[in-house]
């Protein structure tokens, strides 16, 4: 069996996260462990195939997605219920790489949906004894995600911030501003012992590139593009002018390459191949 065998398997938990998410947990036979960051092509019988990040994986290796509706194929996995089938090929893409030395300034910032493989990426760090913060940002309060489960972690190791656009939990504005104002004191030798590790709306990631790019602090961002094959194969994933593809290369591509890809924080592709603006 090889990560792109799709195997059929039955739902055997759901949980409702907030309004228009669900988490979706099923058990998958591999000895292919996925990583934080990873994705998996979920395909929903008769209806359509669509990449998810791989929310959380226990040592049973059962694997959870976290789905946000937003249209077709989404609505067909909000409206599974327990037992229900469902095709899984993963785990796909590369993963985001933990730091060697446990000494680092860790940030995971997210935003809305981008929480779900930071989740997974929390996990891991936790588990291992990491010491790390996290942003979280989403338009509103009901839109914040795993709260539960954050605060049950060891609190002198892990540091949680909010911001919400119309200021209802936590600070009022954007995740990249918080991180600004969490990092401003500061000195260089705190920036060059820091690692950002983000996944979110585009332009989000694409402000804390810039933000990381100025204090020198390493930096990796999780890209999202349309997919169909999610293996390489058909070329819509591209990104330009280098050619990289988010399923095969990323989706975890740090600042070195976000620099180089035109792409990056300005356009994605539709359905056709065709660029459009990502404002
Ligand atoms: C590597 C990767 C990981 C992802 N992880 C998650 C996740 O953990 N949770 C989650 O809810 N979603 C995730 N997505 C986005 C998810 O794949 C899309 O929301 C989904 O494919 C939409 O399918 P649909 O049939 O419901 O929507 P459609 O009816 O096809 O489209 C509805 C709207 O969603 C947009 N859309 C479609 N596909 C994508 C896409 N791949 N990325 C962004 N917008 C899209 C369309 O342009 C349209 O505006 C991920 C995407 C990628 C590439
Ligand atoms: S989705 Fe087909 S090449 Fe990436």
């Amino acid at each position: 069996m090889t990560e792109n065998t799709i195997q059929t398997l039955r739902v055997s938990r759901i949980k409702n996260d907030c309004i228009g998410v669900k988490t979706l947990i099923f058990k998958k036979p591999t000895e292919l462990k996925p990583k934080p960051g990873q994705f998996a092509m979920i395909w929903v019988p008769g209806v359509d195939e669509v990449p998810m990040s791989i929310s959380a994986c226990d040592e049973a290796s059962n694997w959870a997605i976290t789905v946000k509706n937003v249209g077709e194929c989404t609505q067909s996995l909000h409206n599974l219920t327990i037992n229900d089938y469902i095709g899984v090929r993963g785990p796909l893409g590369n993963y985001f790489k933990l730091p060697t030395d446990r000494k680092k300034n860790i940030f995971l910032v997210g935003g809305g949906i981008g929480m779900a493989p930071l989740r997974f990426l929390a996990h891991d760090l936790n588990k291992s004894g990491y010491n790390f913060k996290i942003i979280q940002g989403a338009k509103e309060e009901s839109d914040l995600l795993y709260m539960d489960e954050f605060y049950d972690y060891d609190r002198e190791s892990s540091e949680f911030h909010f911001c919400t656009d119309d200021g209802s939990y936590g600070e009022k504005g954007f995740a990249s501003d918080l991180f600004e104002t969490l990092i401003k004191d500061y000195t260089p030798e705190q920036f060059k012992n820091t690692v950002v590790y983000s996944c979110g709306p585009e332009i989000m990631m694409y402000k804390l590139l810039q933000k990381c790019e100025k204090h020198n602090i390493e930096f990796y961002a999780c890209l999202e593009r349309i997919m169909r094959c999610g293996c390489g194969l058909c070329g819509l994933c591209t990104l330009d002018p280098l050619g990289l593809l988010v399923c095969k290369d990323g989706p975890i591509f740090s600042s070195e390459e976000l620099k180089k890809i035109e792409d990056f924080g300005k356009y994605k592709r539709d359905f056709t191949g065709r660029k459009i603006s990502l404002e």
